[in-house]
């Protein structure tokens, strides 16, 4: 270490001013390193995070000023609020805060839905990524992703986008009775009702929350009498309950692909089973992730997961194809937004005639 003392202006006591051109270097590094952006963005998303589930963004939408911060932590989230105003997400003026169109961008439907999927949704498991990398700690024995939010904020985000895929699809067949494997919180089988009197369905899944979840929404719009939802396994026709038989059309959306931890064959033989159950124009539309493995729309971080979950990856449109040409399905058109949504693709698979 080579350290000069460079002179500065004396006041009263005398100021130091130190300088050492390897510690200067080691600080510029990491600046350049770009990790200063990355806490920060760890930090912000917590605090957009905090902001929405507090109940704050609700009551800064709604305009209240005086009341504001009744029922919290006063000290905590009154700070909190001045960490937003230096981060641009919010603007104070005289004492009152207001979104700043930047806040107002970072808490949209879809953009808290994003957020929530990463850091409610699996924050749980990326957190423990180290032990997992060890084996210290096994995916689904110690370590769980939050079924809960991860329905929740998947089905916000599905709800505008898939929604109208699985009606286009609908409205080609005819089809009014739909039965949907791994439903989740059971957003598209109430989207789709709400945008046609005339469809009833049933919702299946393993996970008994994401079931209950899915009934409350059904009865939250009037829409029990139309709606079922059962705990099932999606994977086993056999022991499916009665009232999923019927369906015209059978959607299965963002489940299939977990099967190809254990080989591609395994989803040949699953989409073999559905085959059994596909009896005359009935059809099944699956919509899965759409995986191009690059840096963009948060590929890479969807990628991430998957690899923390031990889950079978994602695969792309010529791999499908492939699988397809081993069952008795075939495929008769895939469906995707040309820019919008996240990236996923809806393959309409009926029998091989
Ligand atoms: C990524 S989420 C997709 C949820 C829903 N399809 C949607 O589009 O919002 C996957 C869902 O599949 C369900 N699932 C996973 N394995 C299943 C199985 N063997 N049988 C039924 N549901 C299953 C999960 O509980 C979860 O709700």
């Amino acid at each position: 270490m080579d350290i000069q003392r460079l002179t500065a202006a004396r006041q009263g006591s005398e100021s130091l001013l130190l300088r050492d051109e390897e510690l200067t270097q080691t600080w510029q590094d990491f600046q350049l390193s770009s990790m200063p952006d990355l806490l920060s963005a760890l930090h912000l998303c917590h605090a957009v995070h905090a902001l929405a589930e507090s109940g704050l963004l609700q009551r800064l939408r709604d305009g209240v000023e005086e009341d504001l911060l009744d029922g919290l932590n006063q000290r905590i989230a009154s700070n909190l609020l001045r960490y937003l105003v230096l981060k641009g997400v919010l603007e104070e003026w005289q004492g009152t805060f207001r979104l700043t169109r930047r806040g107002a961008l970072l808490t949209s439907e879809i953009s808290l839905a994003r957020l929530g999927f990463y850091l409610e949704a699996y924050g749980p498991v990326v957190q423990r990524a180290g032990d997992l990398v060890t084996g210290r700690a096994v995916y689904g024995t110690d370590v769980r992703r939050s079924n809960g939010p991860l329905s929740r904020h998947c089905g916000t985000v599905f709800a505008k986008y898939y929604t109208p895929i699985v009606l286009e699809a609908m409205r080609d067949r005819g089809a009014k009775r739909i039965l949907d494997l791994g439903c989740g919180a059971g957003q598209l089988l109430v989207d789709v009702c709400l945008n046609d009197p005339e469809i009833t369905g049933v919702g299946l899944d393993i996970a008994p929350a994401a079931v209950e979840t899915a009934r409350d929404l059904a009865r939250r719009h009037g829409l029990e009498h139309r709606l079922e939802f059962v705990v099932a396994d999606a994977f086993d026709p056999a022991t499916w309950p009665p009232v999923c038989s019927g369906a015209e059309i059978i959607t299965s959306i963002g489940v299939l692909h977990e099967h190809f931890r254990d080989g591609n064959k395994a989803v040949v033989e699953i989409l073999n089973t559905y085959a059994d159950v596909l009896v005359g124009e009935v059809m099944l539309l699956i919509g899965e992730p759409e995986p191009f493995y690059d840096d963009r729309e948060n590929d890479s971080e969807f990628f991430l997961m998957h690899v923390l979950t031990d889950q079978g990856f994602p695969v792309d449109r010529a791999t499908w194809f492939s699988i397809f040409a081993q069952t008795r399905l075939t495929c008769r058109q895939t469906l995707t937004w040309a820019n919008a949504g996240p990236r996923m693709c809806f393959y309409d698979l009926t029998l091989k005639r």
